[in-house]
């Protein structure tokens, strides 16, 4: 079989990953965004109240995690006028990234445009349907022949949060050209210094929906990344014609996850506390990389330090891994991020803390 996919972007890591394991404090592993904080106990009770579950769940999932994901919507994004017929559970939005541009239907010959730096699987995305990944500079209209636009703010890796007109702008060039928008929205409810808006938001999207996806995950927001549990919502015919793929090919959520995803989408409390624990974190870990010397980009939102000491990402991944901290470099999310370096904010305060105390050094 011919290669197609590029290489696991963290395979690479695993020499600066041992150098950082060797350290005698261990290592403060900031190299990935996987949350390290428990599961809320309301959400795992929840999990535990279905687990006698012979049957086959729905694709679609149950009418009450519909109307919960609407309900935290309008709550936490302002987003009204949904129906909850077009809201879509997914097996957390990674494989809905990954599959979504074969779930469309596109393939040889159809582009789809992704941000300069960006989340990999929106190119592994592409190559999985044998389409073809653009990467769009800021502000850049998407090519002829774009079939799929993926908007990502806050932005992984770097943290930029688009404003509404900005954003508003970029839907009417992916309509201009006849593409679908599917805007990646995992870290809309993560604001520290400026405040993202979603894609359903009439100011962005003129109020009208279509041709336009939403894509959430509660992995990062209700610490669920190991439940798998997100959500697609927006264009009525573009949910519907997913759904209709999704059955076929049994994509579907577990029954005990639906019920734990309603009830953390009906639970704001924990996601305000969760957001305060990453503050935190954040207002520990950004003073302490300024004081060692680098600057930080963007990162106005989300779950990332977009961080650069002004030299080739490798070198500062190298050097932070002899100091016992992992980060990504830059390079992982596009060929500009080369002198980046993504530092994530989900360890322990604990594990934080260590990192502090060695970039003081
Ligand atoms: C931008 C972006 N989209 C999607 C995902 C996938 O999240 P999950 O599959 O856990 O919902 C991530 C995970 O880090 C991400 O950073």
């Amino acid at each position: 079989m011919t290669k197609r996919l590029p290489d696991f972007p963290w395979d690479s890591l695993a020499d600066h990953a041992a150098k950082a394991r060797a350290h005698p404090g261990g290592v403060v592993d900031l190299s990935i965004g996987t949350p390290v904080d428990e599961v809320p106990d309301l959400i795992q009770r929840a999990l535990a109240s279905v687990a006698d579950q012979p049957g086959y769940p729905t694709t679609h999932g149950t009418p009450e995690l519909r109307g919960s994901v609407v309900g935290a919507l309008a709550r936490r994004h302002g987003v009204t006028g949904l129906d909850p017929e077009d809201v879509l559970p997914t097996i957390g939005s990674k494989e809905l990234v990954a599959w979504l541009p074969t779930l469309l239907g596109l393939g040889p010959g159809d582009v789809v445009a992704i941000p300069a730096l960006a989340y990999p699987t929106y190119e592994v995305g592409a190559k999985l349907a044998g389409a073809t990944p653009v990467r769009l500079a800021d502000g850049e209209p998407p090519p002829e022949g774009t079939r799929l636009v993926w908007l990502n703010s806050p932005s992984n890796p770097t943290g930029r949060v688009q404003d509404a007109a900005t954003l508003a702008q970029a839907v009417r060039d992916a309509r201009d050209v006849g593409a679908v928008v599917a805007s990646d929205e995992c870290y809309l409810a993560l604001p520290w210094e400026a405040e993202p808006v979603s894609v359903l938001r009439p100011e962005v999207n003129g109020g009208a929906l279509d041709g336009l996806l939403a894509v959430h995950s509660l992995s990062k927001t209700s610490s669920l990344a190991g439940y798998r549990a997100g959500f697609v919502t927006g264009d009525p015919a573009l949910v519907a014609a997913l759904l209709e793929v999704r059955k076929h090919a049994g994509m579907i959520v577990p029954r005990p996850v639906q019920a734990a995803m309603t009830a953390a989408l009906d639970d704001d409390a924990h996601v305000a506390a969760q957001r305060e624990r990453y503050r935190a974190r954040r207002e520990v870990l950004l003073p302490a990389l300024k004081s060692a010397g680098f600057s930080v980009d963007h990162s106005e939102a989300g779950l990332y330090l977009w961080s650069t000491r002004d030299e080739d990402a490798w070198d500062t991944v190298g050097w932070l891994a002899e100091r016992g901290i992992l980060a990504a470099p830059g390079t992982f999310y596009g060929p500009t991020g080369d002198r980046h370096v993504r530092i994530a904010l989900t360890a322990t305060d604990e594990r934080v803390a260590r990192a502090a105390e060695r970039l003081a050094g």
